[in-house]
């Protein structure tokens, strides 16, 4: 189902030739999240003036905020050669060992969704992120014994859009850690006229900025927005995106104004109308809606929570006054007090 979303900030396949073309390749490039970029700023000409790799460091926030853009961004400031691997696809030790002794001197190695490497990897990774070595242990029973082995000096960029799952000794190896956060609506637009520029899209202000106010927070959604707009500008008119076109487009594509499709609608209503408002537990919640729990969690829920439609709380998830007024649904007269 997922699969023809509009607004999901998951990646989805037609966004990885997409992402090629849009992506910020240096920090100047790169729009918002100033405090990260000031930090890392210093952070990087530092290392490049004590002739250094950089710290290794972990960047962590909801999907399709920027994390992989991120590294490749951090890795192109300091000249570093790339390599790309994910929490999930290093299974055995010697996986990694492969990986890590195939790395030059100053090399970065990105660690997507950093929160599924697994304990044994773990381990095999702390000497490597502290001490530049490699512990192998060669053989089996009584005569097995390790062996180190020297690594050069290198990084790892990970990425995760679940801290809380990562281990905190894992944690404390980062010399910086970053968290991205939701965009500003004006850093949208200003991710909007970039991607339209590149693209060759005619778009008027009006249109950014609607356009921006629906992408919910996040660079992704906001490119693929425009993409779909300019789709129906083209079938539908004359290719140009103005406000009155753009609002068409987004009704007809099910964004309201807030940039809630009809599952985050699903969500809200199935809280207000089968919990009375909750609280609800994400199992519940997700059996109601047919939406997977993690799903739920890593997708709907950020933005709900930003927006304020929702609140978490230790006993689950409750719809606010907020979300009550957005779908037209009037407060019972007993939850009044309460919401307020
Ligand atoms: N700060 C930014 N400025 C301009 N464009 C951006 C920025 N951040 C992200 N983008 C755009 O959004 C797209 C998605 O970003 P990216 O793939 O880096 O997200 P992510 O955080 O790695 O997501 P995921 O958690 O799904 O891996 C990029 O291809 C890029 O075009
Ligand atoms: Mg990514």
């Amino acid at each position: 189902m997922d699969e023809e979303r509009l607004i999901t900030p998951k990646e989805q396949n037609e966004d990885q030739v997409f992402d090629m073309t849009l992506r910020p390749k240096v920090l100047a490039e790169y729009i918002g999240q100033e405090q990260i970029k000031k930090n890392l700023e210093i952070f990087i000409s530092a290392a490049k003036k004590r002739k250094e790799p950089i710290e290794h460091v972990l960047l962590y926030g909801c999907p399709g905020l920027g994390k992989t853009t991120l590294a490749h961004v951090i890795s192109n400031e300091m000249g570093a050669q790339i390599r790309i691997t994910s929490g999930p696809a290093i299974e055995r030790a010697g996986d990694l060992a492969a990986i890590l002794t195939n790395l030059g001197e100053g090399d970065i190695l990105f660690i997507d969704e950093i929160h599924r490497l697994n304990k044994v990897i773990e381990e095999v990774l702390y000497p490597a992120m502290e001490e530049y070595a490699l512990d192998l242990v060669i053989g089996k029973g009584p005569g097995a014994r390790t062996v180190r082995l020297d690594l050069p000096r290198f990084t790892i960029i990970g990425a995760t859009t679940k801290v809380s799952m990562i281990s905190s000794p894992l944690r404390d190896r980062f010399g910086a850690t970053y968290h991205l956060n939701f965009y500003e609506d004006a850093d949208i637009g200003k991710i909007i006229n970039r991607s339209a520029k590149i693209l060759n899209i005619k778009i008027d202000n009006g249109a950014v900025e609607l356009l921006a106010s629906r992408a919910r927070k996040t660079p992704r959604v906001a490119n693929r927005i425009l993409k779909r707009v300019r789709d129906y500008a083209e079938v539908k008119a004359n290719g140009i995106i103005t406000m009155e076109l753009a609002e068409v487009a987004l009704k007809n594509l099910g964004v309201d104004q807030f940039g809630l499709d009809q599952i985050d609608r699903r969500i809200l209503e199935s809280i207000i109308k089968k919990f009375q408002g909750g609280p609800v537990g994400l199992n519940t919640l997700s059996a109601a809606t047919g939406e997977e729990q993690a799903t739920i969690e890593e997708v709907y829920e950020p933005y709900l929570l930003q927006l304020g439609f929702i609140n978490r709380t230790p006993r689950g998830r409750v719809a606010t006054e907020t979300a009550y007024k957005h779908l037209g649904i009037d407060i019972p007269k007993n939850l009044q007090e309460k919401l307020v």
